[in-house]
């Protein structure tokens, strides 16, 4: 797979990880698009980027909003010819305690990670591939180092299960109303306000979401904000590369599924260890035993 002269939209793009994978995307030859809530700033990255020889361009954009989201990618499809890359990745990270966490705050941050998701891949038909830095879940803190890894392990985690849970239940809702909408005559269906919302949402792409899970790493302490030596880094990347190494063994698991099915989500850890629970090695099995223990995968189908 190769990023030259794809189009690949990034959004949170003006600053941190997003900046940062917007460069890389333009040095190996795509046409970036600086998708921010912060135009400022993102002009700024795409100027740069094109004073290094690159080719981006830079539109403002809430994710939270279905139509920033849509005129964002009219914007791109129009003036680059489509979308090959999204990478969804705005975000804001809001924490505190939870008996002082305001409910606003907590729709905030959701919208912002969860709608967005949603809303930048609803539009086409779409293959994400997602990473997963940790998880959120642990043992329960027994003293008070465990209490500030377990802070840490919350912050940071990654949440890719939520996404892809949510994102799941929002496609069987489409399907739903699809099937309903299939009882109301044509003409009303075209005219009627809420009818026609109902068949934009009926009418949403499919899905496919690759995690790239990293979690082979041999050892994880409780400093993940302020250890970076070289030897933890190296050894950290090693298990990252192996880990979407194994993912990326199965070309297969990048087919968008047909709009029937509409989301699917692909994991090689849950992959690794259903096969070896129910059917032995993951290169024994055949297509028909492959298609069925997709189904059996939470929130695959
Ligand atoms: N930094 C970490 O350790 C870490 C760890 C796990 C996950 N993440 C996630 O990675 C992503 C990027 O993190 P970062 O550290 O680079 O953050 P950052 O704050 O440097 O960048 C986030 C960007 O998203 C933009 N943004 C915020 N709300 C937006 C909206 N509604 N619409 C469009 N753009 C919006 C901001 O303007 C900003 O440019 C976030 O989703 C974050 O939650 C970060």
């Amino acid at each position: 797979m190769t990023s030259k002269d794809k189009v690949a939209l990034v959004t949170g793009a003006a600053s941190g990880i997003g900046e940062q994978c917007a460069r890389k995307l333009a040095a190996d030859g795509a046409k970036v698009v600086i998708a921010d809530l912060n135009l400022a700033n993102a002009q700024r990255v795409a100027e740069d980027i094109a004073a290094t020889g690159g080719k981006a361009l830079a539109i403002a954009m809430d994710v939270t909003s279905e139509e920033a989201v849509n005129a964002g990618v009219d914007e791109t499809v129009s003036r680059l010819g489509g979308i090959d890359v999204l990478v969804s990745n705005a975000g804001i990270q809001i924490v505190n305690r939870i008996e002082d966490y305001a409910f606003s705050d907590w729709k905030k941050m959701l919208a912002i990670h969860l709608d967005g998701a949603f809303l930048t891949t609803k539009a086409e038909d779409t293959l994400v591939f997602q990473v997963d830095l940790w998880s959120s879940r642990g043992k329960l803190p027994g003293d008070f180092l465990d209490v500030s890894e377990r802070t840490k392990d919350i912050q940071y985690s990654s949440r890719t299960r939520a996404i892809t849970a949510f994102m799941s239940q929002n496609q069987k809702h489409a399907q739903m109303i699809k099937a309903l909408l299939e009882h109301i005559p044509e003409k009303l269906r075209l005219v009627h306000p809420v009818l026609r919302a109902a068949q934009k949402v009926a009418d949403g792409g499919a899905v496919n979401v690759v995690h790239l899970i990293y979690k082979n790493k041999a050892f994880e302490g409780h400093y993940k904000d302020y250890e970076f030596s070289e030897g933890t880094m190296r050894e950290h990347w090693t298990s990252g590369l192996e880990d979407i190494r194994r993912s990326f063994a199965h070309p297969e698991w990048f087919d968008i599924p047909s709009r029937e099915i509409g989301f699917v989500t692909r994991d090689v850890h849950r992959y690794r260890q259903e096969a070896n629970d129910t059917m032995g090695p993951v290169k024994e099995l055949s297509p028909q035993s492959k298609r069925s223990l997709e189904e059996k995968l939470p929130g695959a189908k």
